[in-house]
């Protein structure tokens, strides 16, 4: 019997894997999925003890009281912003606003994954650009552009290799491309970054009619059930997108805890200062224990363990998870020889640190 098939593009993609392990215990340490280590600010949790009382009501199509928020806190307009079911929901919308079937959009070799699935649902042609020591390079991205660019998909810092390109670098790359291109600058964990020569792409965005900048309340702000992130782009890219996102598809819940959740900065910088320290402390650790990484700006790190003896990646994946610890592997990023480790709370760090030093010796 015949099945309705789906599009002819979509019968190679696989679907997006995150490992939050199979155990129905909530005693799982999960690093796997570079969450806010320090849970959600109380504030958000109370805002959202209220929220019962409009169960039936849709939520606003844009929230002002949302949008006024951000543009308070991230001191931006407020008709240059967007709000979405995640920003993993502006991903897919901004592939399938911009791209026609003969479109080529490129992203980064080890960039983030969701780029190269929403050019693929799209109908369009992902085009990688090679990194350089596990950093976008400018150079290789411009080199990959043809007639038929019409997007750049880039995470800055980048997930799942925690680096960056430098302010100046992402300026000489937007002053490189033509007008008609779209620069997706995806900064989720910009509040993460401390460094002066790093740039949230708020500025680009403000300023260009080809740069969207896209944010998510799921990182710092520890809100990832409810699924919030938020774009920042000229009009005409608001207006455009808007088309095509769900009327509805922020709900009430999310916009009552991501208000609160913007206005605690007390827990916005414990989770930074939390972050910082404990970065440095796995740094350390991990020099060590002779593990090689990448220096990361953010709230994760890119171990890389031995390819030719039982020390390896998959064994190191599977022995944590035995402990009920869960990273992330990385053969789904090309990467088989690594993993990937979100920074946790502090007992959290330190028993996978105790299981990673067992797994090395034995
Ligand atoms: C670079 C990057 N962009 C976007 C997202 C998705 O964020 P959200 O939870 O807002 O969909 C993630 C989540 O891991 C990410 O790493």
């Amino acid at each position: 019997m015949d099945f309705p098939s789906p599009r002819s593009n979509l019968v190679k993609l696989q679907t997006y894997k995150p490992n939050f392990g199979k155990s129905k215990t909530n005693n799982l340490i999960r690093l796997s999925a570079n969450e806010s280590a320090l849970g959600a600010s109380l504030d958000a949790i109370e805002a959202l003890k209220s929220f019962s009382k409009d169960l039936n009501r849709y939520p606003p199509q844009v929230s002002d009281e949302l949008v006024n928020a951000i543009s308070k806190r991230y001191s931006i307009e407020k008709k240059k912003i967007i709000l979405g079911n995640g920003s993993d929901e502006l991903i897919s919308i901004l592939a399938q606003t911009f791209l026609n079937t003969n479109d080529e959009a490129i992203y980064t070799e080890f960039g983030f994954l969701q780029f190269p699935q929403a050019i693929s649902i799209a109908g369009a042609k992902g085009v990688v650009a090679n990194d350089v020591n596990f950093t976008a390079n400018v150079d290789n991205i411009l080199s990959k552009i043809n007639k038929n660019t019409k997007m750049i998909f880039l995470a800055n810092p980048n997930n799942p290799t925690g680096t960056f390109i430098p302010k100046k670098e992402m300026m000489r790359l937007h002053e490189s491309i033509p007008s008609n291109i779209l620069l997706v600058y995806d900064a989720a964990y910009s509040e993460y970054v401390v460094n002066n020569d790093y740039s949230d792409g708020s500025e680009l965005a403000g300023e260009n009619e080809n740069v969207i900048m896209l944010r998510t309340f799921s990182k710092l702000h520890g809100l990832a059930s409810l699924r919030l992130g938020w774009g920042y782009a000229s009009e005409k890219i608001i207006d455009n997108l808007m088309k095509v996102r769900g009327p509805f598809s922020v709900n009430t819940a999310a916009i009552m805890a991501g208000i609160a959740a913007l206005e605690d900065l007390e827990f916005q910088n414990k989770s930074v200062k939390h972050n910082l320290k404990w970065m440095s402390w796995f740094e350390k650790e991990l020099q060590s224990l002779n593990l090689d990484f990448q220096y990361s700006i953010t709230n994760f790190l890119l171990i890389r363990f031995p390819c030719n003896n039982k020390h390896n990646a998959q064994n190191a994946e599977n022995f944590l998870a035995s402990k009920g610890i869960l990273v992330r592997g990385m053969k789904v990023y090309g990467l088989p020889n690594h993993l990937r480790v979100s920074i946790g709370n502090e007992t959290q760090n330190l028993r996978f640190l105790e299981e990673l030093k067992i797994f090395l010796e034995n």
